[in-house]
């Protein structure tokens, strides 16, 4: 399945707003909105998209513990390389959550859920989509982000490229490791990584 009828949304919505609270629920909403209006603008499926955007942080539970816990109790292993990158966690969880409590199937979906915030090489059109609509979403505010999203509805590949190194500029200026997907998907661009 690859889009949610009027009946999972009206089950999903008060569930996703209490597991996540209210500040990323707000998010998650403005990242739906906006991967519809790049899925536009870029012929991609607009249910995919909607779906997937509205799904990309449904695991992103209050703490990073809670993700740890569910994550385990779900049986989803975090190989040895996710380790050190708990923010990230949250995106395996919610690629999870979304096949088997809601029911997607649709592997381009789940792939654009679980790579949303890092990228990975061979970035499809959907997951650059789902990977902008979370850096770029409404509720977003930062530097240059008026241009960025002026850049993200004239050129798909330019915006993401941007948007992946700013945001691998940003890891490193705290000193803090890049992930090996981030890094995968830099040197797929032909960055130096
Ligand atoms: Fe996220
Ligand atoms: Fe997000």
């Amino acid at each position: 399945m690859n889009s949610l009828s009027y009946s999972q949304h009206d089950a999903i919505l008060p569930v996703l707003r209490d597991s996540i609270g209210n500040k990323r629920f707000l998010h998650v909403l403005g990242a739906m909105h906006y991967a519809v209006v790049l899925a536009r603008r870029y012929g991609e499926d607009i249910g995919r998209a909607a779906t997937a955007g509205l799904l990309h942080d449904c695991g992103r539970l209050r703490e990073v513990a809670q993700v740890e816990a569910e994550a385990r109790r779900r049986g989803l292993e975090l190989p040895p390389d996710e380790r050190p990158f708990p923010k990230i966690w949250h995106a395996l969880l919610s690629a999870e959550i979304a096949a088997h409590d809601y029911g997607i199937t649709d592997e381009g979906i789940l792939r654009a859920i679980r790579i949303h915030s890092t990228g990975d090489a061979s970035m499809s059109r959907l997951d650059k989509i789902i990977f902008l609509a979370d850096y770029i979403e409404p509720t977003r505010r930062f530097e240059g982000l008026s241009e960025l999203r002026r850049l993200a509805e004239e050129d798909l590949d330019a915006a993401f490229r941007q948007s992946l190194e700013n945001k691998i500029r940003h890891i490193r200026s705290q000193g803090r490791p890049v992930h090996p997907r981030a890094l995968r998907a830099l040197a797929d661009l032909g960055g130096a990584v």
